[in-house]
């Protein structure tokens, strides 16, 4: 039977066919898991048999699209944050031997249940955020059986949950210690082995890469995208975090879905971006937690014409919250995007981040009815309600998905 929602206060569709992204006091049908239509409510025709889903004046947005994380991870890295309070920077920490390496060791040595069970309950957190689609990185295992044991963790989430779940191999996250002193050994595992066997086993859909002095460069990461793309994998690129390093360009050059973190970059750049399909994908909650200030302006990107993604980089290291709400406040806040353009920026332009936009992130004719009903009659409450959810139902392929 089909569903309509009615007495909608505001449906935020962020249907780009459409002249406005939203419509108020207004309707919403779907059928099958798919959105048919939607409107005005005194254009409603009920005249076929309906599920009627009455909204009682409140916001729907689509479900929020997290399209980059960190989510599977073992142990924490609590001590570092207070060392990183006190004064010590991030790199100093990686340098010595700390940082991403102590969370690979933990990686390393937990089990595949262990690993499971984390993410099971962290994936539920970001249910209960509104979280319909999350995109996970591997990155924390580096060697071939750690690597794959969190990919083959993720393959379980996405076959179990309703979620819908992304993967992404981020076996170039940096150079593990074991291969220290013969960096180019382990770039021909990445190459020969690991990405090979990761298509052939259909562990990933893309592939990342950081690109950072205390991680890989420019022409390393070139040629794992080359790689990759041979493969037919997407590609996505962390860069211009710490130091500028050119891997927007790089981005632009291979046309990988999204360059990500970006508080490095300069305005030629994001000129270049403007001109390209490549998402730019914000994470102020990874700025805020470095205990800096230089929160990306996102107003040049926007008048430029870039599409501008949010995502909370949620990792164990520099990143460590799933809170959504959080999110969208910093985007509002820091980024200076408005309600809507971060609305959009964890909606649409995060489908797009993903290469998923023709069947997600927006409510039009044909996408997916993953939405989310917020217990909230103006839509400028949810940044405005920093730190605190206002996700009262969640649908997924248009049915209500449990949030106990
Ligand atoms: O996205 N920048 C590289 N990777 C992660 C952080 C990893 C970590 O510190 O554990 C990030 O910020
Ligand atoms: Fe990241």
């Amino acid at each position: 039977m089909k569903k309509v929602f009615i007495n909608i206060g505001t449906l935020i569709h962020f249907d780009e066919k459409s002249g406005s992204p939203i419509v108020e006091n207004s309707y919403l049908i779907i059928e099958n898991g798919v959105v048919e239509c939607y409107g005005k409510m005194e254009e409603l025709d009920i005249s076929e048999e309906y599920e009627i889903i009455d909204v009682d004046d409140k916001v729907i947005t689509p479900g929020f699209i997290d399209c980059h994380t960190h989510l599977i991870f073992g142990g924490d890295r609590a001590d570092e944050f207070q060392r990183r309070a006190l004064g010590e920077s991030y790199e100093s920490i990686l340098k010595s031997g700390g940082g991403i390496h102590n969370t690979v060791l933990a990686t390393r040595n937990a089990t595949f249940g262990e690993l499971l069970k984390l993410a099971q309950s962290r994936m539920k957190k970001f249910l209960r955020y509104g979280v319909t689609t999350c995109e996970i990185k591997s990155g924390y295992g580096l060697d071939e059986e750690s690597e794959l044991k969190i990919l083959e963790v993720a393959k379980v989430l996405k076959n179990l949950l309703k979620q819908r779940v992304e993967r992404t191999y981020l076996g170039a996250h940096v150079i593990p210690k074991e291969f220290k002193e013969n960096r180019s050994d382990y770039i021909d595992l990445i190459c020969t082995k690991m990405i090979p066997f990761i298509k052939s086993n259909n562990l990933s859909e893309a592939v990342d890469i950081f690109i950072e002095p205390t991680a890989f460069s420019i022409e390393e990461a070139e040629k794992i995208i080359k790689i990759a793309q041979n493969y037919n994998l997407k590609t996505k690129l962390h860069t211009e975090q710490i130091t500028h390093s050119g891997g927007t360009l790089l981005g632009v050059k291979y046309r990988s879905l999204s360059v990500d973190h970006l508080e490095e970059i300069t305005s030629n750049d994001i000129k270049e971006l403007a001109k390209s399909s490549t998402v730019a994908v914000l994470l102020p909650i990874a700025t805020l937690f470095a205990n800096k200030n230089n929160f990306i302006d996102a107003r040049e990107m926007i008048s430029s014409g870039v599409r501008v993604a949010i995502s909370t980089d949620f990792n164990p290291g520099s990143a460590h919250s799933q809170n959504i709400p959080l999110l969208l406040s910093l985007a509002v806040l820091k980024n200076r995007l408005t309600p809507l353009e971060a609305l959009k920026g964890i909606t649409l332009n995060a489908a797009y981040a993903l290469g998923l936009n023709s069947e997600l992130g927006s409510l039009e004719k044909g996408k997916k009815a993953d939405l989310l009903i917020h217990n909230i009659s103006n839509y400028k409450m949810i940044p405005y309600s920093m730190g605190d959810s206002t996700v009262e139902q969640v649908f997924i392929d248009g049915e209500r998905v449990c949030l106990k």
